[in-house]
């Protein structure tokens, strides 16, 4: 479960736009600055395949990065950055449902919650919805590595991870396959690679 080659494909905000090769495919999805497309990049093993940036709202279309010419990594814009104007957040929660909802080459969703701080009112939201829904989800913990620089009171990432899947055992029959990243250290690389090839061959 090597990552050879990753390509950039596409940027669309249609989901009928997207490539038509009808190859598997993952997407991440998250928090605005939760780390998707630092994520990406780490799987891959490549600097800047997708851009990243300090302030959030970075990413704004549906990317496709397509690994090994066999399946797709999609990188989504974030959700909850509260600093963006009110049309453009509603414009991407839209057109992410909807590619959710209607792309026929989607496997699984991976939704990424930033472990370094307590579970956010967003994401619980964010994973009932997808849970209704019944698209397939993992769990992806980010910033694993943030343990060091914890504020007073604030948790250790296992702490978080573990209160996080307590509050949305309610939303899904059986939990959602999880695991704990960091994109600094690679923590997490690859459980996730395996874990794509093992949704791949099923
Ligand atoms: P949007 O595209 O704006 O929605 O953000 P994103 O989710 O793609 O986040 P991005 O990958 O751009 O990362 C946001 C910030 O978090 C950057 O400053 C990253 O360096 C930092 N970051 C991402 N992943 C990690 C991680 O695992 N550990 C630490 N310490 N920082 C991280
Ligand atoms: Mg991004």
């Amino acid at each position: 479960s090597q990552v050879v080659t990753a390509d950039y494909v596409s940027s669309n905000v249609r989901f009928e736009d997207c490539p038509s090769d009808g190859l598997p495919e993952f997407a991440l999805v998250g928090r605005s600055n939760v780390g998707k497309s630092s994520l990406l990049n780490s799987l891959v093993r490549r600097k800047r395949l997708a851009l990243t940036s300090k302030k959030p709202g970075k990413t704004q279309c549906i990317n496709h990065f397509r690994v090994n010419d066999s399946w797709y990594l999609v990188d989504l814009p974030g959700y909850g950055y509260a600093a963006a104007p009110q049309e453009l957040r509603t414009d991407w929660d839209k057109f992410t449902k909807d590619y959710f909802l209607n792309r026929s080459t989607l496997v699984a969703v991976f939704l990424l919650i930033d472990a370094s701080i307590p579970a956010k009112k967003i994401d619980l939201e964010y994973a009932s919805w997808l849970g209704q829904n019944q698209i397939p989800m993992t769990l992806i913990f980010t910033k694993c590595d943030k343990r060091k620089k914890m504020k007073n009171g604030g948790k250790r990432p296992e702490e978080n991870v573990e209160v996080f899947q307590e509050l949305i055992r309610g939303y899904f029959q059986t939990a959602p396959p999880w695991i704990m990243t960091s994109s600094v250290t690679n923590q997490g690389r690859d459980e996730i690679l395996l874990h794509i090839a093992q949704l791949r061959n099923y």
